[in-house]
């Protein structure tokens, strides 16, 4: 399918030309075309290029006008205020350009972008052995729109889920499972389901047992580092317990993804150890370049603007003094995978923002080492922190941190509920499916509709709210839609290219004919809020135009099909953009 112009981009084509005709020294000068509320649009790059060119900005807008042809797209132009111009489209312009985007029904004549190239993204990275937070919900929310926006551009994308599966705890862990070998029995042994639930109680009482008699026992504590030297060393014994600990984590990453209704695949978890036969020779690099150096044992990268509250600088440990490696290490070993095997363009991290030094030091080692050239972007994609109601980190009443799958089941029920109010024919196990559908759908939409550096309240009543901008909002427009069209029966939508356009028919439509643009900032900016914002614009005009104009009693067939029209390109781009984040629109609700 060829991509659709949209008609704010043939436009300013159109504008351009005229000026580059009225004003030859302007060149291909942007007119700088905004939707406006007196026009359709309005442009106001006109008063800049008049005062470089010393010109009157009223005589070069007339000017321009007088060169713009009017008829087929362009319906009336007329300069305002010091040197604007407004413009009206005409309607036919409105419905011809969408007749051409509902003829490509899964893109909508979304263009791909000039040059895509390969980003490799680190996203939906929790730790072994570990339940998961709110922190890594926002990254595999964010890391999982981004994924479908940048695919949706063209781009290759190469997916790693950076585990957190190495370390020094493990010493421990190891070693009391080997002293308790039936720690990770599962109650049921013929039972292959094992459920999430239960590999992560079992592993969660592991882990506390262990630290209980690592913090109690001397000799424990002694025979528990040995394991952390055999398991570096690759003794098999110790590396088939600790492969243990993985799967029985992967049971329970895999239940809440699942929960999350997000695809996450085994061959992209390459957690920290998938770089431990890497760290001694990106060490050893490090050093020989002089960009590491020695500093009371340890290997040390410095940097002039990163110093402690003291003002020592504070530096990037590679390798501690009893030779063991640690997260940087890990990291620029990472990139050298991700740049020289992957052969990445763009290394795109979703992490949370109290991580932004460590990146920033990492980066900057990489890049004067080599591994990061010119035309690698490295770009850490930081999020907020999540906030209960009250604007405190969100905890629990005891203070501790809040189990994710807690969350989500509890955004699960509180949507079922919200449907069952609101369902007349649906069964029970409908309202569960749907329930998941917008709860989940809450949860994500709540996490992506503000820009990810900022924090945000956890707020579930607000989320699963049917009214403001909320992805149960959205959900009920598509929804809506979609039984209009199952009430029309035999009468299918079809474009009138002939017909006037109703105010509230014109602003849908010039809205849906912006959904390139939409897609195409919010992936090359990585900014899924970009998207969520149009989308929710999308269905609030929507309302409006539900309101003024009747539908299937419209004046004549030819309204009816017409609007009809308007209501599928809307329903298909609600599902395309939801879609993209993550997010289903179920056809009832
Ligand atoms: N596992 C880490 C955490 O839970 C996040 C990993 C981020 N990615 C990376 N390449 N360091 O905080």
């Amino acid at each position: 399918m060829a991509p659709v112009t949209s008609l704010s981009a043939s436009v300013t084509e159109r504008l351009a030309s005229a000026l580059s005709a009225a004003l030859p020294e302007a060149g291909s000068a942007d007119p700088l075309l905004r939707r406006s509320d007196r026009a359709d649009f309005q442009a106001n790059g006109i008063l800049a290029l008049a005062k470089k060119a010393k010109a009157n900005p009223r005589e070069l807008a007339t000017g321009v006008v007088s060169q713009v042809v009017t008829g087929d797209v362009i319906k009336d132009i007329e300069v305002s205020g010091p040197g604007f111009l407004n413009i009206t489209l005409t309607d036919k312009a409105i419905t011809e350009n969408l007749a051409a985007r509902y003829a490509d029904p899964d893109r909508l004549g979304v263009p791909y972008a000039d040059n895509p190239g390969t980003t490799v993204i680190d996203y939906a990275q929790p730790n072994v052995a570990k339940e998961m937070h709110v922190g890594h919900l926002r990254s595999a929310v964010i890391g999982d729109a981004a994924v479908h926006l940048l695919e949706f551009t063209g781009e290759t994308v190469v997916r790693r889920h950076h585990i957190g599966d190495w370390g020094t705890q493990f010493g421990m862990l190891i070693q009391y499972l080997d002293e308790h070998p039936h720690e990770l029995d599962h109650k049921d042994a013929q039972d292959a389901q094992v459920s999430g639930e239960e590999a992560m109680s079992n592993l969660d009482r592991l882990y506390k047992s262990a630290r209980r008699l690592f913090d109690s026992d001397e000799e424990f504590k002694t025979r528990a580092r040995r394991r952390v030297v055999d398991l570096q060393a690759g003794d098999p014994h110790t590396l088939a317990t600790w492969q243990r600990f993985v799967d029985e984590s992967k049971i329970y990453f895999f239940s809440v993804f699942e929960k999350l209704d997000m695809e996450v695949r085994d061959p992209d978890i390459v957690g920290e150890s998938g770089y431990n036969d890497m760290l001694a020779e990106t060490c050893r690099l490090l050093e020989e370049s002089g960009v590491a150096v020695r500093s009371e044992g340890a290997l040390c990268v410095f940097f002039d603007d990163v110093k402690g509250p003291d003002g020592n600088p504070v530096p990037l440990i590679v390798q501690k003094s009893d030779g063991g490696y640690g997260y940087a290490a890990t990291d620029l070993s990472a990139i050298r995978d991700r740049v020289f095997n992957l052969k990445a363009n763009t290394l795109l991290y979703v992490v949370d923002a109290r991580q932004s030094l460590h990146f920033k030091m990492v980066f900057e080692t990489a890049r004067r080492a080599g591994w990061l050239g010119e035309d690698v972007h490295a770009v850490q994609l930081a999020f907020g922190t999540v906030l209960g109601k009250d604007g405190k980190p969100f905890k629990t009443r005891e203070g501790e941190t809040v189990r994710l799958v807690d969350l989500l089941d509890e955004a699960v029920e509180r949507a079922s509920a919200v449907v069952r109010e609101k369902a007349l024919d649906l069964s029970e196990e409908e309202i569960a499916e749907r329930g998941a559908q917008v709860g989940i759908g809450a949860v994500k939409y709540a996490d992506l509709s503000t820009s990810a550096n900022r924090d945000y309240k956890f707020d579930l009543d607000q989320m699963v709210s049917l009214n403001g901008d909320t992805s149960v909002y959205l959900q009920y427009a598509y929804a809506r839609i979609q039984s209009i069209l199952r009430k029309a029966g035999d009468v299918r939508p079809a474009a009138h290219p002939e017909l006037d356009l109703h105010e509230a028919e014109r602003a849908l439509g010039l809205h849906a004919d912006a959904f390139a643009e939409a897609v195409t900032e919010a992936a090359a900016e990585y900014a899924p809020h970009k998207l969520t914002a149009y989308l929710y614009q999308l269905a609030s005009l929507y309302t409006t135009f539900y309101d003024k104009c009747p539908v299937l009693k419209a004046e004549t067939p030819q309204q009816v099909e017409n609007r009809l029209f308007l209501c599928d390109v809307t329903a298909r781009t609600l599902h395309r953009g939801m879609a993209l984040l993550g997010i289903r629109t179920p056809e009832r609700l």
